[in-house]
């Protein structure tokens, strides 16, 4: 359809609201949580954060879980872009009400521009992969087209050079054992794993996307809460590490909700370019959530900015499937 033709929605209109609100819930979020809510009040879009929803071994502060709201809300605001508008958002409007992350009005009528077109078509095609990534350079351009869409949201990606790669590998792989070591951590994490047929829950991991079959997928819950696997875990990540075509740091100026809700959509703007580029990311965040390393991370990489996130990017070996996402209707209030 040309854009001259698209319908003019009526601002918020309930078919256009699920439209946006589609995508919205495809944002990546820790463990596939989905730690969001929206309600519509007085032509605006409400984002909330859903704490019921926390994982308070993992990510005890919501840190994870305000970044994840954030991703949910460029999502939101890339389909209504695409859809023809400039939202307008409002972080954090009122310090009585914590958990409404984010107020967004639909703005004014726009013409998308391709890169929005290009952004929006990704969001169906993203996914993380964990899988291996081919042994191929990543074109620098292309690299600093990703950067450059985490700095459009107020962050920093900085790309850790290689002789920085060891010393970030072992930091990787001593937040794996620490995490694993931890039975909480192994509990919460079962909580979280699904089996790969799953049909009650439309959240959490299912096993392929952790790259396990059927059989595996469907002890997976009980394999994790029993052992710690902390050493192979590592030794797994720490390969990863090493090997990845590109690794990099998302870095806030500051570690304030507004800073976690930045970093989120700063999370989503490069993944979505990276996706454009045909490019894969996978996360290896743990030396950050192990609060103890994470000013090791900061040293290693950039000792003024607060870290945020540890991404592996490439250029994917096998395509992986989507995870499940809980409804328009199960997160509209
Ligand atoms: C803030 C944040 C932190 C995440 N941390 C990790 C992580 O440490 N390890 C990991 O494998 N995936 C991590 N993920 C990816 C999620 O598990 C993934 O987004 C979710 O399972 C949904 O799958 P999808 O991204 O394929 O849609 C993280 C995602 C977000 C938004």
């Amino acid at each position: 359809m040309e854009l001259t033709q698209q319908p003019r929605y009526d601002a918020l209109d309930a078919t256009f609201l699920r439209l946006v609100l589609r995508d919205a819930v495809r944002a990546p979020s820790s463990h596939n949580t989905q730690p969001w809510l929206f309600h519509v009040i007085d032509g605006t879009v409400e984002l909330w954060a859903d704490r019921s929803r926390s994982l308070p071994v993992a990510d005890p502060h919501d840190r994870e879980l305000t970044m994840s709201c954030g991703a949910a809300l460029h999502h939101l605001r890339v389909a209504m872009r695409r859809a023809g508008y400039a939202p307008e958002v409002e972080m954090l409007a009122e310090p009585h009400r914590p958990d409404l992350l984010a107020r967004v009005s639909i703005g004014r009528h726009n013409e998308p521009s391709k890169l929005d077109v290009v952004l929006a078509n990704a969001i169906e095609q993203r996914h993380t992969n964990r899988g291996a990534f081919l042994p191929r350079e990543i074109p620098p351009q292309h690299l600093i087209a990703v950067r450059d869409a985490a700095e459009a949201e107020g962050a920093n990606l900085v790309i850790v050079p290689q002789a920085k790669r060891h010393q970030l590998a072992n930091l990787v792989a001593e937040g794996d054992r620490a995490q694993w070591h931890d039975s909480g951590f192994r509990r919460e994490l079962a909580k979280w794993l699904r089996s790969n047929h799953d049909e009650k829950h439309r959240d959490g991991m299912p096993g392929y996307a952790l790259g396990m079959g059927d059989a595996a997928a469907a002890f997976a819950p009980l394999v994790v809460r029993t052992f710690d696997r902390g050493d192979g875990v590592a030794a797994h990540d720490a390969e990863l590490v090493e090997g990845a075509q590109a690794l990099a740091v998302l870095f806030t100026s500051g570690d304030s909700v507004h800073d976690w809700l930045r970093a989120g959509q700063a999370l989503s703007h490069l993944l979505l370019r990276a996706t454009s580029l045909e490019l894969a990311a996978s996360f290896l965040n743990q030396p950050i959530e192990v609060e103890e390393l994470r000013p090791a991370v900061a040293a290693l990489i950039d000792q003024h900015s607060v870290p945020q996130l540890i991404l592996r990017l490439g250029f994917p070996a096998t395509s992986v499937q989507a995870t499940p996402r809980r409804t328009v209707d199960d997160v509209l209030r």
